[in-house]
């Protein structure tokens, strides 16, 4: 069987999801051939037998068919993308949704030159939900459609809460409204606010003598991440931090409701229910490499997002297999 090479950028918990995706018998037809960080001391005490380079560093002779690329959108993402997608075929999940059409438009006109295949935005959302959106609003043109998240772990609106004066630690869960939920699963069609779909609830640490009220104000009122929101702030120790909210559980789902003929009601509902953001993110990114390296094979170029990409180039089955047991 042909391997495809994969290299990682970056190993946090994205990069380690990859890792260990790549080492699943299904994905035989996969090898993780290198890892480039920033931190290559401390990434080389963790992963003994594949090879670790610094981010800047060549990787010599181990051929790279495609690098996945695992940094954070915010920061990294934008660097490295356009700075990898020079020397090989790359996938990322970049995830600033305002900002995919033109992070799209960039690496498209940067990989063409050089001849390789950049999958953007790859993931749950952007990518598998992006994809239901589509597609429920090609099958039903007359829609609304809905995206509820969660509940789950927001990093962004964890990270913020982490900032505010007095709080040690920070854990912020995103929960959507079930009322809500329940109306547009029985075939309502309504306009809501952001309020009325999703609630935030917090779980802080606080440090010892700080102001609890002032801080659950200072959360619940911060603008662009919990104003909008009703924001639940509870205060628990560094402990239960550590033994009941480690994990990053996330998920959602994508409703499209519709009417054809007479007015009969077609509703459809596509749902994630995640025990591990990462890691199911990466099994994501290990598919999209896959395709990423038969579109480079058959020549194609280019920046491509997961809308742009047939089912089957993702699967690690052959296509008779595809007809035979998934039709
Ligand atoms: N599209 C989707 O559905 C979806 C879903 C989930 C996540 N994402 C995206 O995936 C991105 C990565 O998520 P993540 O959870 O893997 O983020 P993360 O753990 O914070 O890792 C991001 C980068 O930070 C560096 N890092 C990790 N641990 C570190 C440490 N202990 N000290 C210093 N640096 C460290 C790593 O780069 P180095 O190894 O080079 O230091 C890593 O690549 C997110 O920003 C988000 O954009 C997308």
């Amino acid at each position: 069987m042909e391997k495809i090479n994969i290299a990682l950028v970056g190993y946090g918990n994205v990069g380690r999801g990859v890792e260990g995706a790549l080492k699943l018998k299904l994905n035989a037809d996969t090898e993780l051939v290198a890892v480039l960080t920033r931190r290559p001391e401390q990434v080389r005490k963790e992963l003994k037998d594949v090879p670790v380079f610094h981010i800047d560093e060549k990787t010599g002779d181990i051929q790279v068919d495609v690098a996945i690329l695992c940094g954070g959108s915010k920061e990294d993402i934008p660097v490295q993308g356009p700075k990898f997608a020079e020397r090989f075929n790359t996938v990322d999940s970049f995830d600033t949704h305002a900002d995919i059409p033109s992070y799209y438009q960039k690496m498209d006109s940067i990989v063409k030159v050089y001849g390789h295949v950049h999958v953007i935005s790859a993931g749950w959302d952007p990518g598998i939900f992006s994809l239901m959106r589509v597609l429920g609003d090609a099958f039903l043109p007359q829609n609304k459609q809905y995206t509820f998240w969660g509940k789950g772990v927001s990093q962004g609106h964890s990270d913020a809460a982490r900032k505010v004066e007095g709080v040690l630690d920070a854990r912020a869960y995103t929960i959507p409204i079930e009322q809500a939920v329940q109306r547009v699963r029985t075939g309502e069609t309504p306009e809501f606010t952001k309020r009325e779909m999703h609630k935030r609830l917090v779980y802080a640490v606080a440090e010892e003598g700080a102001d609890i009220e002032r801080i659950r104000m200072d959360i619940a009122t911060m603008p662009n991440y919990y104003d909008e929101y009703n924001t639940e702030v509870l205060f628990i120790s560094k402990e239960d931090m550590r033994e009941n909210h480690s994990k990053l559980p996330h998920g959602g789902f994508v409703l499209t409701s519709g009417v054809t003929g007479e007015g009969n009601k077609q509703i459809l509902e596509y749902r994630c229910q995640l025990e591990s953001n990462p890691e199911f993110t990466a099994n994501v990114l290990v598919a999209c490499a896959r395709a990423a390296f038969r579109l480079c094979k058959e020549g194609r170029k280019g920046a491509f997002t997961m809308l742009d990409i047939a089912p089957g180039y993702l699967s690690p089955h052959s296509a008779e297999t595809l007809r035979k047991s998934f039709m």
